[in-house]
């Protein structure tokens, strides 16, 4: 599926079938070139971070967006085009490849996000303008910066998202394990969530199961329950939806929800990874 959704140019894209997600984001791009480089899929990754290299020489001083067309262009549209945690995993999925041949672009990219990290971003729902606690986690590390990791951790307890599940500390998880978790064992997004419903989604799970590792086969045993009869990984299920009556205004505006989101199942391939590595 990844590798299908992967275009020549190397950019992935979200979601094959989801007109709106017909973009490369460089969050979720750099989940799934993780994991293809984990599968063993490494010339994937690699194609991916020359995808990005391009996009970064092309105006090495900045401003980079949240997102691209496959070939590289910028997102015409006007969604939030600031979100800074997508070029922070950039720094950190390089580091891990360990190859001095994105020594460059990550050169600009280090540069960039050392001047704007203190401004506000949009986070990574899309949906909020500030200073949040996950970006600036991706920020902080990608630049192995001491101090904004601190500053994510300040801003940790601002505002209960799932997102905190990925900077892993035991007391964020457990706040999140407190009212995300459904009844059903999947994870939402935050409590005000309505898109399409807000239903559970599936690369949180991933990230529970990766945060807590004695949850880690019951959710990737969830995740494998909610997937399509053809094996496709959705964004979210639609078993326990926060606020149902908010479903068919998405599907009348945007079409069915997004289903095979490459990031679901990038997540689901580390999952799986990190349980077999643990045998
Ligand atoms: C999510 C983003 C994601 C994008 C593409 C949006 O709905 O909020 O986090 O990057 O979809 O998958």
């Amino acid at each position: 599926m990844i590798l299908a959704g992967q275009s020549p140019s190397g950019g992935y894209v979200a979601c094959p079938s989801f007109p709106n997600y017909r973009y490369s984001w460089l969050r979720d791009g750099c989940f799934v070139a993780d994991a293809m480089r984990e599968a063993g899929e490494v010339e994937s990754c690699d194609r991916f971070l020359d995808w990005c290299a391009r996009i970064v020489l092309r105006s090495p001083d900045g401003p980079f967006d949240a997102r691209y067309t496959l070939e590289g262009r910028p997102d015409p549209t006007g969604w939030p085009h600031r979100q800074i945690d997508g070029w922070g995993l950039f720094l950190g999925t390089v580091r891990r490849r360990g190859s001095a041949r994105w020594d460059e672009p990550a050169a600009h990219v280090t540069r960039w996000l050392e001047q704007v990290w203190g401004e506000p971003s949009v986070d990574w729902w899309e949906e909020r303008t500030g200073l949040h606690a996950v970006t600036l986690w991706c920020v902080g590390n990608g630049l192995q910066s001491e101090e904004i990791r601190r500053e994510a951790l300040a801003r940790a307890h601002d505002r209960l998202d799932a997102s905190l599940l990925f900077i892993g500390r035991p007391e964020l998880v457990s706040w999140v394990e407190g009212s995300l978790v459904s009844p059903g064992g999947g994870v939402w997004r935050h409590l005000d969530d309505e898109y399409y419903g807000g239903g559970e989604w599936l690369l949180l799970t991933a990230m529970l199961g990766l945060a807590k590792p004695e949850r880690a086969r019951e959710c990737l045993t969830w995740i494998e329950a909610h997937a399509t009869h053809d094996g496709d990984l959705p964004e979210q299920s639609r078993d326990h939806l926060l606020r149902p009556e908010r479903y068919e205004p998405w599907v009348e505006k945007w079409g069915p929800p997004p289903s095979p989101l490459l990031w679901s199942h990038a997540m689901y391939l580390r999952l799986h990874h990190a349980l077999r590595d643990r045998r």
